[in-house]
């Protein structure tokens, strides 16, 4: 089963466990093309086509699963806001887009203006907008010169008040217009440079999976390319600043060889984005992709790391730790329960602190904290390890930690941006957000075993598997807590309020 996503779009067809591990992926192919019947010229340019159509990754969203007929459209693309369903970009007639003109189809490709109205930023317009009308109209003709394809639209299932393409326009108003306009050359940079940055903003639209999202699925400008959420996958900060301890040459074989520069196999999203796009690319194109990337100084959203004082340890407790250590949620190790930590304390506070910093068991790698520095996880370890050790009666309740208190219109904006991916629409198994009849056995259980499960994230049960923190990592534990109490009360019978729960 194919699982290719951007990054709004969480998961398509994303059903089976196999295809959750990508053991299984079937991959659209390119289709041959004939171009003995053309002009030298004509025949030159149907082959740039075919190269910038592979860089920009078309056939990934215009397939269909288990799909031969390539670029025939028909694949589902799941969003927070709704099912998508990309178009057939063929060139027949009837179903595809055989009767365009060069002027349609620039102003669906670069502006998001088609037929019907407004694109929805599924289709990353945004990003192709960059490039210039000769290389799209190359495009064109590639699309022109490949088999057609007969296969009508099927209709997106997108509720209201998503489903407007007029209200696309004020999303366009926002996220787009201010940064429209084709890609210019730097002079000040190299030709690699600049080929880079062409094919990085252009038709590799990378920041849809690695920049941050704001809750309308647009990038947040500022801190592009570092680091994004997409299937369940960390699509990493690749910024120079993620990319430091790594050489042009790692990046590239991240493109070339499927490594992860960091070592290990490149998995999930990437790995389709390698294989249907970035492996057909040349390897000076991989090397001037990797030296733009090497460029670039977003910096990721601030993060203040105050001085450690006597009150860290605990403050970063009651926000991060405490929803399993207080309580043992997820098989962890109590606070104050002194035993427990004298066994683990036998190999030496060292090697616990390591625990904490790299993750074992259950335990996630930094507390799930991923914004915490390492001296904070140590002043947390210490304040754990004290009040473990030196104390008699020092196990404290949850709600003894001053966690702050979020609204559940806090917890609603939080479940948008992080939960609603799965939940919205019930994909891989996850419960529907107000589907009472799924949650009613769920909800009878105490809320520290339902919050140890999205805190912990949960293995394979049957097809079903719950990301660590909802795949949210940098979220607090007040924040998962907010989210969960809001999804349990829009699903609860009778909608009770859950805010006290
Ligand atoms: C991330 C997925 C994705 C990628 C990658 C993508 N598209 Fe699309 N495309 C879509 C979706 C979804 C729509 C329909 C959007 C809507 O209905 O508002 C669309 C619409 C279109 C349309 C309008 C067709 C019509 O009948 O209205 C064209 C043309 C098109 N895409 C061409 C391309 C080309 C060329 C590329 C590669 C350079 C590409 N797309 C890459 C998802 C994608
Ligand atoms: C569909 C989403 C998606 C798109 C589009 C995408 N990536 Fe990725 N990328 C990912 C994910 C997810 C990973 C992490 C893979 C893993 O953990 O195995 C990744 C990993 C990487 C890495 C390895 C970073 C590291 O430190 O391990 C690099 C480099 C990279 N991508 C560059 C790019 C470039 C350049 C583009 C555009 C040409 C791009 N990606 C487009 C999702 C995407
Ligand atoms: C999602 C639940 C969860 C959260 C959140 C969590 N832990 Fe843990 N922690 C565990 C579990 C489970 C273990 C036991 C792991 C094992 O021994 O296999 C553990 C073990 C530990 C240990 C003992 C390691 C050892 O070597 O025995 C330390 C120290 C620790 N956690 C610190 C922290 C700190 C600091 C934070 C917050 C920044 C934190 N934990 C957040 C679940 C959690
Ligand atoms: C990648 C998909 C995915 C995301 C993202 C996700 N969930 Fe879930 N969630 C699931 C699945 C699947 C289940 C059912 C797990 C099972 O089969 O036991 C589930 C179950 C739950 C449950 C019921 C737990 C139980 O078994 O008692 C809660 C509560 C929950 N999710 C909250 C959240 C919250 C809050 C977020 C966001 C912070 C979130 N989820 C994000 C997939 C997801």
């Amino acid at each position: 089963m194919r699982a290719f996503c951007s990054k709004l779009l969480i998961s398509c067809a994303l059903t089976t466990a196999t295809s959750l591990t990508f053991a299984a992926v079937d991959y659209p192919t390119y289709p041959k093309i004939d171009v003995s019947h053309l002009s030298a010229s004509d025949a030159a340019i149907v082959k740039k086509g075919e190269y910038l159509a592979k860089a920009g990754d078309c056939i990934a969203c215009h397939t269909a699963a288990h799909d031969a007929s390539a670029f025939g459209g028909g694949l589902g693309l799941e969003t927070p806001f709704g099912a998508f369903y990309s178009p057939n970009i063929t060139s027949d007639d009837a179903t595809g887009i055989g009767k365009w003109s060069d002027k349609q189809f620039l102003d669906a490709v670069a502006h998001g203006n088609g037929p019907q109205g407004n694109y929805f930023p599924v289709f990353p317009f945004i990003y192709f907008n960059k490039m210039s009308d000769n290389d799209l109209l190359a495009i064109k003709a590639y699309l022109f010169a490949i088999p057609k394809v007969k296969r009508a639209q099927v209709a997106n299932q997108v509720p209201w008040p998503f489903n407007i393409r007029l209200a696309q326009y004020g999303w366009k108003l926002l996220y787009f217009y201010p940064y429209e306009g084709k890609f210019k050359a730097d002079p000040t940079q190299s030709t690699e440079w600049n080929r880079g940055a062409y094919l990085v903003e252009g038709p590799g639209h990378c920041g849809m999976c690695h920049s941050p999202l704001n809750p309308l699925g647009a990038e947040e400008r500022s801190h592009r390319y570092t680091g994004g959420f997409i299937q369940g996958y960390y699509a990493p900060n690749i910024t120079s600043e993620g990319l430091k301890d790594f050489s042009i040459d790692d990046i590239v074989k991240v493109f070339s060889a499927d490594l992860k520069p960091g070592g290990g196999k490149i998995q999930g999203p990437m790995l389709e984005v390698n294989h249907d796009s970035l492996m057909y690319l040349t390897e000076s194109d991989h090397r001037a992709i990797a030296i733009y990337l090497k460029s670039l100084q977003f910096k990721p959203a601030a993060v203040k790391h105050e001085a450690i004082n006597a009150q860290t340890g605990e403050k970063i407790y009651g926000k991060y730790c405490a929803g399993c250590h207080a309580n043992g949620g997820g098989g962890a190790p109590i606070v104050g329960d002194k035993a427990d930590w004298q066994a683990r304390m036998k190999d030496g506070f060292s090697q616990v602190l390591n625990s904490a910093i790299n993750g074992v068991g259950g335990m996630p790698k930094m507390g799930n904290c991923l914004t915490c520095s390492q001296a904070e996880i140590q002043a947390t370890v210490q304040y754990m390890v004290d009040n473990s050790l030196n104390s008699t009666d020092a196990k404290k309740p949850l709600d003894y930690y001053v966690m702050p208190e979020l609204s559940m219109a806090q917890g609603k904006a939080l479940y948008t941006q992080h939960c609603a991916a799965c939940h919205q629409q019930g994909l891989h198994g996850a419960p529907k957000l107000g589907d009472v009849r799924a949650w009613q056995p769920l909800l009878h259980d105490d809320f520290d075993n339902i919050l140890t499960v999205v805190l912990k994230g949960k293995g394979y049960s049957g097809n079903h598997m719950h990301p660590v923190q909802g795949a949210c990592p940098t979220c607090s534990t007040s924040e998962i807590i907010a989210a969960t109490k809001y999804l349990a009360q829009e699903s609860s019978a009778g909608k009770a309020d859950y805010s006290l729960w």
